[in-house]
Parts: structure tokens; C-alpha cells; sequence
């Protein structure tokens, strides 16, 4: 039987590669919770993906043991992702603990996310432990690092604790820490069941999988639930924790973190957010939820085969599963067939998203480019909101046009300042504000449209990676929402062979509408493959031409240069055509590479 006493609910929180997963792996081993000949590197980042890309995409829970003296301890863990991107996996993680370790980089000190994640622990009351890591490194400056957190935090210097999670150095403080400082649950187990879902998986035998904290009362196998919701009702199949790996137990109990598995199979019942109780149970108030995430950007997602249509609509139902903050509703479009209109949190999660639904689901797909969404007044009085070029009425029913703008915070040496100004007084930028850090870096706030921070052409590089390289790597950003604002907008249009392509449609600011009509169709010659008759490449704004470029004609032979003879070596030359032409899509008379519109973006 455990006691809530013993247990301590808990997040890792920090900026991009500060060394949150580095710091789960010390803990796993401190705590014996993985077998060390299983141990490997971000042992927590468990898709194959976030290990290539070196980046955690979703939060992972894991419950770890540890013995004190006499005393057992039950530490459930979240590992969480530092990019902006999946800040939503932040918040959601947030709500289940009482505490949060906070790292920061003792060789970067406070970053954008820094703010960003610590603000977001406050707002949930949570307990902070604050932690410099890599005091190994030569650049390490701890103690400086711990006069910003104090003077930006007002968190004393005397509660910080410095570690290097790649030797372990101190690592046990911090276990210490969690055990002394963060509060245990105060749940009521004699209440009925109240189980908030933080987030939800998909297995073929189990069904929908919610990942959940208990705040009341507890749960069994076979035990009827309802996810209040919708009301649907279900039996428990399974019960159990995180080790990362699913672990069956007997029940969880108020104050603890673990699974249900629902055995259902239609995907939409089960929402990230909902609460889970007992059949019969009276009274009972849901938990408090999540906000819904508000999609930054939007861009169509096509089958490259018409046919896997439903297929493309079941993986994106069970991806929605694993993934809250993904939306979608089918569209069509003319030229690319039936798909969906998603929306994401910004352009890594599209991109993210796009390689979990080709692995994880075998699909060839084709994405358009990316949007986010308009404000259209039209001259009859109507307001409506757009998030695809293809909705652009005409632009003489238009009397004026709105788009989304965002706070951005800067956090960078005070050496690369003018530089960066300069960068965001190209992409339209209001100045704000700077604030100094401290007597070498400042905090820079300015307000800009969100296209020109997410939205990238061949025209204008990525907005971010700019900001990178201006300041040799030391600058982060954050930003947020705060309306949006009358622009003035153009729809810039791409024929191909003289059709109108929806894929390459984009909605843009009208003094920049020739460069980047210029730059796509030059591109766009460069990324798509001669075809065997000349192809007409053109940019337009509503009737008028602005740009083209043509793509000679081929007529080619691959197995002309074979002389022949060696039938083996043909065949398999035709092979590999044949399936170098699986990842193409017909737009009209044009094969394209499906990967076009990522090239297009980079
Ligand atoms: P995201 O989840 O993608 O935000 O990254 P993260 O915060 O989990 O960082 P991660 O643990 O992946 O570490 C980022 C890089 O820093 C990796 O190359 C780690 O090996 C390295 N690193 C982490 N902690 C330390 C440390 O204490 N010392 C040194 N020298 N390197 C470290």
C-alpha cells in the first residue's frame, strides 16, 4: 500500500538542449529504474525520430523507486521537449505535478524558454528546484548563471543547485531536493475516481491508451469508467505505470501517475484534457482541463495516391492521440485530390508531423504551403477568417485585411543587439522595449507579424535560423499572440504548365509579393524535374504575370546508356525508377517530387 506521503510528482523543464533529457538518464541510473546494459543516451526520447533529430517531440513519463533510509519513495517523472513548438507538451505535463526541476545551461544562463517554461510553472503553483548543469565545460559560468536566476527570478542563490548531468556530478542533491522540497499529493483516495487525462497513445490490442494522474480516489482492472466529456462508457482493461515501458499493477491510487488502458477503439472518444471517473460515482466536478492550443500555421496534407484517402484520415485520428495540439478537417483542392487542412503549433511540428505520419503509418504524402490565418472584411459587411490562400475571395469584395501578430521575446549578448534590430526591422517589426539582463545581454521585445516568423520562402530565409546566425548561436526567442492587425496583402499564385497549383499559393505582404514570386518560380525550377515537353513556370497576382521561369523539355532514355545487353541490370535500373516515382504527384500534366514544398521552405 503506498502513502501519498511517499510520493513526489515531478516535471523537468528548460530551454532547448540545456540538458533535460541528459539529467532523466542520470536519474533513471541513480534509481536503478533501468537495467544499465539497457541504458543508453536520452534513454526518455523513445521515438526513433527525436533521437536523430537529438530533440524530445513528447513529453515521457517514467516512475522510478528510491530508498531513503527507511523510507520507499515513488518519483514520477515527465521529461518534457524545450522547443516552442511543443510548448503544449509543457503545460499539459505541468498540470499533472506538484514540482519542476528547472535547468539552465550554465554556459548559455537564461534563454527564451527559460522565461517562458518557468512562468508557465508558476502559473500551476508548482514547486521549482532550479538547477545549473554542465559545470563540467570550460565555459561553464555557474556563479554567474545563479546571480541572473536570482536577479531574474528572486529565487536565492542558497536554493540552487549546480550539477553536470553528463558526469552526474551532484545529481543526488537533486534527488535529495525533489524529496525534501516538492510537496507530496494531498488527494482524497476515499472520494470517487477523478483522473485527469494528460495525454493518450494507441495500441492495436489495448485500444486507446490515456496516460493519467489520479486526483481522487483510485482504479482496477474491469472497473466500469466514463470519460466525462462525451459520457462514454468503458471497462478498464488494464491498469498500470511507466517504466518508461507500460508495466502492469494491480490499481493506481489518488496522488499517483500512470495508465488506463480503455479498450476503446473510435479514437475521438478519449480527449487529452477530459477526466476520467467511476460509473456510478454522483457529483462529481471534472478537473479543471487544458485550453484547447491555438494553431499557428496551417497547411493542406495529401495522399500522393488518391486512394489512401481514409487511410491518411485514421492516421491522423490515432497521431491525434499521441499528439493534442494537431488539428485537422478534410479538404479538397483541385490538382491535389482529397486531404486534410491541418493546423500545428509551427513549422517543426509540421514538419514532425509529416515524417510521424510517413513512418508510423506508411504513407506518401504532399504538403502545401504553409499559412496562417487571415481576417477578411468584406465589402458587404461579412467578416470571416481564412487559413488557406485558395479561400482568398476577390480582391475587389475585400475592404481590408487582417493578420495575426505576436510578441517576441529576444534574449541575447548586448553585442549582436544592433544586428538583430535590424533583422526584425526587415520583417516589419515594432519596437517594444529592451531590458538588460544583466551588464552583457538584454531582453529584447518587439511585436511582428507571425508570417514573418514562421512563414519561410526562398525569398526570406527562416526567420529563426537568421536570428542564429547573426548572433553566432547565442540568441533565443519566444513568442506569443496578441492580435491581429490590418496589413496590406496580396494572393501570389503559381501556374504550372499554366494551372493554377493550389500547393504553392500563399497569402503575402504586398511590397515583397515580386521578390518572392521571383525566387519561387526560380526555385521551383531548380526542384522539379524536367518533364518531357517544357514547363511553364508562373507567378501571378490575379491576372498579372509577375515572374516565369521555364523548365526545358527531356525526352530521356534511362536504359538508353546500357547498350542493351544485360537484361538484370535493366530491370533493375527500371526498378528503381519505378520507385523513385512512388514519391511523385501529379499536378495535372506534371510530376513533382513530394518533398518539393520542404525543399521550397529550406
Ligand atoms: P530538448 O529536449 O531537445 O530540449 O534537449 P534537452 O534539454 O533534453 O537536452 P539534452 O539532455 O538532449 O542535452 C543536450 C546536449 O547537451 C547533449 O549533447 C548532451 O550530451 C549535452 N549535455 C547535457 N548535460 C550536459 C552536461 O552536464 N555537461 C556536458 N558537457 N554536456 C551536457
Amino acid at each position: 500500500m503506498i502513502n501519498q506521503k511517499q510520493i513526489r510528482n515531478f516535471c523537468i523543464i528548460s530551454h532547448i538542449d540545456h540538458g533535460k533529457s541528459t539529467l532523466a538518464d542520470r536519474l533513471l541510473e541513480l534509481t536503478g529504474t533501468v537495467d544499465k546494459r539497457e541504458m543508453h543516451e536520452q534513454y526518455l526520447d523513445m521515438m526513433d525520430l527525436e533521437r536523430e533529430k537529438g530533440i524530445t517531440i513528447k513529453m515521457q513519463p517514467v516512475r522510478m523507486e528510491y530508498q531513503v533510509q527507511d523510507s520507499k519513495y515513488i518519483l514520477n517523472l515527465i521529461d518534457t521537449p524545450g522547443h516552442v513548438d511543443f510548448t503544449y507538451e509543457v503545460s499539459r505535463s505541468l498540470a499533472a505535478c506538484e514540482g519542476a526541476i528547472l535547468i539552465v545551461d550554465a554556459t548559455q544562463g537564461i534563454q527564451a524558454q527559460t522565461l517562458n517554461n518557468i512562468y508557465l510553472a508558476l502559473e500551476h503553483e508548482l514547486k521549482i528546484i532550479p538547477v545549473i548543469n554542465k559545470i563540467d565545460l570550460s565555459l561553464a559560468e555557474p556563479e554567474k548563471t545563479a546571480s541572473e536566476i536570482e536577479k531574474i527570478f528572486g529565487i536565492a542563490k542558497e536554493e540552487i543547485i549546480f550539477i553536470s548531468a553528463k558526469t552526474g556530478q551532484n545529481v543526488d542533491q537533486v534527488l535529495k531536493a525533489v524529496i525534501d522540497r516538492i510537496p507530496a499529493p494531498k488527494n482524497d483516495l476515499s472520494k470517487p475516481l477523478r483522473a485527469l487525462i494528460f495525454d493518450s497513445d494507441y495500441d492495436k490490442y489495448k485500444g486507446v491508451i490515456a496516460y493519467v494522474r489520479l486526483f481522487d480516489g483510485e482504479i482496477r482492472k474491469d472497473e466500469k469508467i466514463i470519460l466525462m466529456a462525451n459520457k462514454k462508457e468503458t471497462n478498464v482493461s488494464e491498469v498500470g505505470y511507466f517504466k518508461p515501458n507500460l508495466l502492469k499493477s494491480l490499481k493506481l491510487s489518488a496522488g499517483e501517475i500512470g495508465f488506463i488502458a480503455t479498450g476503446l477503439k473510435k479514437v475521438s472518444e478519449c480527449r487529452v484534457g477530459d477526466t476520467i471517473t467511476i460509473k456510478g460515482a454522483s457529483e462529481v466536478e471534472s478537473l479543471p482541463g487544458y485550453k484547447e492550443p491555438k494553431p499557428m500555421i496551417f497547411a493542406g496534407i495529401f495522399p500522393t495516391e488518391n486512394d489512401n484517402f481514409n487511410l491518411l484520415k485514421s492516421a491522423l485520428e490515432k497521431l491525434k492521440l499521441n499528439d493534442a495540439s494537431l488539428s485537422f478537417e478534410p479538404t479538397t483542392s483541385t490538382g491535389l485530390g482529397f486531404g486534410f487542412k491541418c493546423g500545428f503549433l509551427g513549422l517543426l511540428h509540421l514538419e514532425i508531423i509529416k515524417e510521424r505520419l510517413e513512418r508510423e503509418f506508411d504513407l506518401d504524402l504532399m504538403v502545401t504551403s504553409p499559412s496562417v490565418s487571415y481576417k477578411i472584411y468584406k465589402t458587404n459587411g461579412k467578416i470571416f477568417i481564412i487559413n488557406n490562400p485558395t479561400e482568398y475571395p476577390d480582391p475587389s469584395e475585400i475592404k481590408k485585411i487582417e493578420e495575426p501578430y505576436v510578441k517576441v521575446e529576444i534574449i541575447t549578448p548586448s553585442k549582436y543587439l544592433g544586428g538583430l534590430m535590424e533583422l526584425v526591422n526587415t520583417r516589419r517589426g515594432i519596437y517594444k522595449e529592451t531590458q538588460y539582463l544583466d551588464a552583457e545581454r538584454a531582453l529584447l521585445v518587439y511585436e511582428l507579424p507571425l508570417s514573418e516568423i514562421v512563414i519561410t520562402s526562398p525569398s526570406s530565409p527562416p526567420f529563426y535560423d537568421q536570428l542564429k546566425s547573426i548572433s553566432s548561436g547565442y540568441a533565443s526567442m519566444n513568442y506569443e499572440l496578441v492580435g491581429y492587425r490590418e496589413s496590406s496583402l496580396v494572393k501570389l499564385d503559381i501556374f504550372v504548365a499554366h494551372e493554377k497549383s493550389d500547393a504553392f499559393s500563399q497569402i503575402v505582404f504586398a511590397d515583397s509579393a515580386y521578390s518572392i514570386g521571383r525566387a519561387l518560380v526560380k526555385r521551383l525550377k531548380e526542384l522539379i524535374p524536367k518533364q518531357m515537353f517544357a514547363v511553364a513556370l508562373q507567378a501571378a497576382i490575379g491576372n498579372k504575370i509577375i515572374a516565369r521561369e521555364t523548365i526545358p523539355a527531356l525526352k530521356k532514355d534511362v536504359t538508353a546508356k546500357l547498350y542493351g545487353g544485360d537484361y538484370t541490370r535493366k530491370s533493375k535500373l527500371l526498378e528503381k525508377q519505378r520507385k523513385g516515382k512512388k514519391k511523385m504527384k501529379n499536378l495535372g500534366r506534371v510530376s513533382i517530387p513530394t518533398d518539393t514544398l520542404f525543399k521550397l521552405l529550406k
